[in-house]
Order: C-alpha cells, then sequence, then structure tokens
C-alpha cells in the first residue's frame, strides 16, 4: 500500500471512528442502553493527529499498513479483500458476459438490476454458491438468461469480482474514487494512441462520442462495445460493424463464409451474403475448418489488462470527445 492510500485509509477509519463515537453519544442520549462499543481494533487505533507522523510510523514499521487496513476492514465489517487476481479475470467475465445489462460495475445498466445491492450476492459473499444456481440456470422469464456454460472457475472469479464491488460499495471512501471522472486525459491519450489509434480517431469516428453517452455508459461503451448479445432479448439491435464472421473450410476444400449464427463444441452456423443458412455437424463433417473473426477481439483483449488508472484515464480522454 503506498503512503497516499495510506492516509485514505487512516481518514477513512478517523471519520468512521468519530461518527461512530458520534452515534454512541446519541444512542446514549436517547435510550437507558449502554452505547455500542466500537471494536477494540478500532478503539486501540491511531488518535486524530498530524497525518504526516502516521506515514512516518508506516514507513518505520512495513507490517503496520497492514494491520491497519485489517482493523479498517473489521471495523466497517466488510470483511478480507478477495484475490486480485480473481477479480481480474471475474472483471473481464463480468463486462463481457454480463454488463450489458448490470453495467460495467455491476451497479445497474439498462436492463438488469444492481447487483451491489443483491441479497443474492450479498449472501455470495464471494463464495459462488448463491450466485452459481441463479447465473447458470438464469430467470429467463425475467429476462436474466441461463449461462450454463461457465466453467467452477469462472464463477468463481465472478463472485470474486462482485464480492469486490459490495465491498467497494460498502467502503464509501473507495466508493466515491471510483465513481468520479478522476483520470488524466493526458495520460489517456497516449494510452489511446497505443491501444486504440490503429482503429479509432478522436476527430473522426468517436468525435463526439462523449455526447452520446453519459461517463457511465462511455465506460461500458468502450469496455466492451457490444449492442445485444442475446437474441430475443430487449435491447438495440447490433451493430454491423461488431457482426461476427466465420469461414468454414470442408475437407474437401470448398469453403463458405458468412455471418456467425451459433458456435459450440457440436454445431457451427453461418448465414451467406445472399441470405441462406448453412449449417455442418462436427461429428458428420470430420476435419472441417472453422475461422471465426471477430471485430471486437481486440476489445477483449484489452479487457483484462486494463488497471484502474488506464480505465480512468481513458475515460477522461474520452470525456474531452464532446
Ligand atoms: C440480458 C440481460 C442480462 C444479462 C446478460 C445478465 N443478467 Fe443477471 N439479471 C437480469 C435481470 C433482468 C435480473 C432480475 C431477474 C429477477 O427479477 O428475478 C437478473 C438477476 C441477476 C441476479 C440475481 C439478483 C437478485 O438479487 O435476485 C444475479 C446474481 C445476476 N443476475 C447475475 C448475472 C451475471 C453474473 C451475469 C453474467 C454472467 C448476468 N447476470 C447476465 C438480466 C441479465
Ligand atoms: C482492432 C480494432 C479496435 C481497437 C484496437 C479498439 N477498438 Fe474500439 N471498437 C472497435 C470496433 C469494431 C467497434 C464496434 C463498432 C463501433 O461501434 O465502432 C468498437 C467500438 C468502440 C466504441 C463504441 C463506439 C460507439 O459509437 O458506440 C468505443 C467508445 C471504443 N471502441 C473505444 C475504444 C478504445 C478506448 C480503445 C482502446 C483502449 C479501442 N476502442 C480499441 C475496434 C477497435
Amino acid at each position: 500500500m503506498k503512503n497516499s492510500d495510506l492516509v485514505r485509509v487512516l481518514g477513512a477509519l478517523l471519520l468512521s471512528a468519530s461518527l461512530l463515537a458520534f452515534a454512541g453519544q446519541q444512542d446514549q442520549n436517547a435510550t437507558p442502553n449502554p452505547p455500542p462499543q466500537p471494536p477494540a481494533g478500532a478503539a486501540n487505533g491511531p488518535q486524530p493527529g498530524p497525518q504526516p507522523k502516521a506515514q512516518q510510523q508506516a514507513e518505520q514499521a512495513p507490517g503496520a499498513d497492514k494491520s491497519m487496513q485489517e482493523a479498517m476492514r473489521n471495523f466497517l465489517a466488510i470483511g478480507a479483500p478477495p484475490d486480485p487476481e480473481a477479480v481480474k479475470r471475474g472483471q473481464a467475465l463480468f463486462v463481457s458476459n454480463c454488463g450489458f445489462c448490470h453495467g460495467s460495475n455491476a451497479k445497474g445498466g439498462a436492463t438488469g438490476p444492481s447487483l451491489v445491492r443483491s441479497v443474492v450476492v450479498l449472501h455470495d459473499g464471494g463464495t459462488a454458491k448463491e450466485i452459481t444456481p441463479v447465473v447458470r440456470n438464469g430467470r429467463q422469464a425475467k429476462g436474466m438468461p441461463a449461462f450454463p456454460n461457465l466453467t467452477v472457475a469462472q464463477f468463481k472469479d465472478t463472485a470474486a469480482f462482485l464480492l469486490k464491488r459490495t465491498q467497494a460499495a460498502a467502503n464509501r471512501m473507495e466508493y466515491k474514487i471510483l465513481n468520479i471522472v478522476t483520470g488524466d486525459p493526458k495520460a489517456g491519450e497516449t494510452y489511446f494512441a497505443e491501444h486504440c489509434g490503429s482503429c479509432h480517431s478522436a476527430s473522426g469516428d468517436l468525435a463526439h462520442i462523449a455526447g452520446k453517452f453519459d461517463p457511465v455508459a462511455l465506460q461500458s461503451r468502450f469496455l466492451y462495445p457490444k449492442t445485444s448479445r442475446y437474441p430475443g432479448m430487449p435491447g438495440p439491435p447490433p451493430d454491423p460493424r461488431e457482426q461476427k464472421t466465420v469461414t468454414v473450410t470442408m475437407s474437401s476444400g470448398e469453403t463458405y463464409s458468412g455471418t456467425l449464427d451459433h458456435l459450440d463444441d457440436f454445431n457451427v452456423s453461418l448465414t451467406t451474403s445472399n441470405g441462406e443458412h448453412r449449417s455442418w455437424n462436427f461429428d458428420d463433417e470430420k476435419n472441417i475448418k472453422v475461422d471465426v473473426h471477430d471485430p471486437l477481439k481486440a476489445h477483449a483483449d484489452l479487457l483484462p489488462g486494463y488497471t484502474d488508472a488506464d480505465m480512468h484515464n481513458v475515460l477522461a480522454y474520452l470525456e474531452t470527445m464532446k
């Protein structure tokens, strides 16, 4: 943890401690019961004082920042943070599979509720036990599709990401930091030139992008710009520029190309440019070759690599394109 983070954590701890002390006083006035005692960790924690002193202490005792963070988490009843690598993987899964409906930060989107306040998610607590049956079976009648093909590991990663989101919402300081356009547009411009400029430009296709979407929608849009992923589900029709195409090569060498309709372990189907539907079963057609072209592959590939700072910086830069 960096010193600036430590100061933030200390600030949160002190603020909460004083609020609790205040609440305790109020209780005492209102009822004959003794006021609630702050947990031991918090009561023995740092007393209000100049922040540089706290920083010095952290430098002198390298273990101090960790126990401080733990104390704050216990104090706010947030629990242990999930494994950051699992959160990262879970975030990539969530944004591409669920973000379209639930919002890329799980706080609710066009057609799905906020999962940050969901009782199912809060009970799950990062274990995947509660969310797995809901997500695996879906609630199709209510607009929540089934995800029968996600693996146990993917459910665990998704659960870790959702736990992180609920913790962020519980910790008001972090919550605030994550939800404001705080990035540096200059740094965002550099990132953009390196990772996005081969397909987009600020004066071309994205010229007025910030006028079309609010910051939250714009963030989802650049993280994974899919308009409609679930045939039959409500939502705008897919943009032809994001349509996957496929070329199927038979063992004879004959090829068929078109837009990809469906691909799983057993079948592939496509629609050719003159509207003809074709499909093949892999058991019947041995040795056929399937080449899929996904225009959004670059976006999917970028997803797991973003740091929080990258995301904020890119968003801040996109916000300049009014
Ligand atoms: C097409 C839109 C859509 C997609 C995609 C989607 N959901 Fe949902 N989800 C919903 C809707 C709508 C509900 C509310 C259903 C209801 O009212 O019971 C829901 C409910 C849920 C719930 C239960 C919340 C509660 O408190 O009852 C969980 C958990 C959930 N979704 C997780 C996910 C995850 C994880 C993914 C991605 C793997 C996902 N959803 C993808 C629309 C969607
Ligand atoms: C290899 C090409 C490629 C790269 C690299 C790429 N994108 Fe995209 N992007 C696309 C395609 C294809 C679409 C979908 C069609 C469209 O909406 O333009 C898209 C869509 C978008 C959209 C939505 C545009 C709209 O009108 O709704 C945004 C915003 C966006 N990309 C931002 C970015 C940013 C930021 C990066 C870099 C971090 C990036 N893209 C990297 C190909 C790319």
